[in-house]
């Protein structure tokens, strides 16, 4: 089986997506024979819309399949909640092995939760569990805002409970450029301050992606 490498969020809406076709395009341009996945999405249309998770990812891994995320839910909340009030079971062991299956095609797989990492996939499991089943390595990712330290500090802790430490941060600039705050800047070495040994890259930093590709390769 190929690499996988999960993108997990210290919550949703900062840029696991813009991150991951970012990377999974960096990558394929650097000749890996890389795919991009969305684990789950919620909040989609009926038919396949192209501003899907799973579709942007897809594109920026110029991949055939899958073409969208492994499993997909039209109410905007956590998958579990979504799959509650659909009334359609997430069996998380199948979904898994979809994506053993996609990894076993491949040199790496970027994999993308949903939400932040605890949100809940079923009543028992999270992408922690993901991450611990499949034997990933995981790339954290964070907005660079006020309540990162705090978000980031927790998610990594949280991984270190049941599997090894991320490979890195990426701390993400938010396109709300004008409702910036003052940590703006600030918190990627106030992480690094605060817990060490935590490798940590803004995403305004030119050449983040190459920062990241060199975490993977190094852990390889
Ligand atoms: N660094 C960035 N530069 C420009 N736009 C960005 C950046 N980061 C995120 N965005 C935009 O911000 C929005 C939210 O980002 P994104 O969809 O990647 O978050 P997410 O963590 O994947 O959210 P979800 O939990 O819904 O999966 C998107 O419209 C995305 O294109
Ligand atoms: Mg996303």
């Amino acid at each position: 089986m190929g690499r996988i490498i999960v993108i997990a969020g210290t919550d949703t809406g900062i840029g696991k997506t813009w991150v991951g076709c970012r990377l999974a395009a960096h990558l394929k341009q650097a000749g890996v024979d890389v795919r991009a996945v969305k684990l789950a999405e919620s909040g989609t249309q009926v038919d396949l819309s192209g501003g899907e998770d799973g579709v942007l990812l897809a594109r920026a891994a110029e991949q055939i399949r899958p073409n969208a995320a492994l499993r997909r839910y039209r109410t905007p909340v956590a998958v579990a909640v979504a799959a509650d009030l659909e009334d359609v079971p997430f069996d998380l062991d199948a979904v898994i092995s979809e994506v053993r299956d996609i990894a076993d095609d491949a040199e790496l797989t970027l994999l993308e939760g949903a939400g932040g990492l605890l949100a809940p996939l079923t009543w028992k499991r999270s992408l922690l569990d993901v991450v611990r089943l499949l034997g990933a390595d995981v790339i954290v990712v964070g907005a660079d805002r006020l309540g990162t330290i705090n978000h980031t500090l927790l998610t990594v802790m949280a991984l270190s409970l049941t599997s090894a430490p991320p490979l890195g941060v990426v701390l993400n600039a938010l396109p709300d450029a004008d409702h910036r705050d003052a940590s703006f800047g600030q918190n990627a070495k106030a992480l690094r301050q605060s817990a060490a040994g935590l490798q940590v890259v803004e995403s305004r930093s030119a050449e983040w992606e190459e920062v990241v590709a060199g975490w993977i390769t190094a852990e390889s």
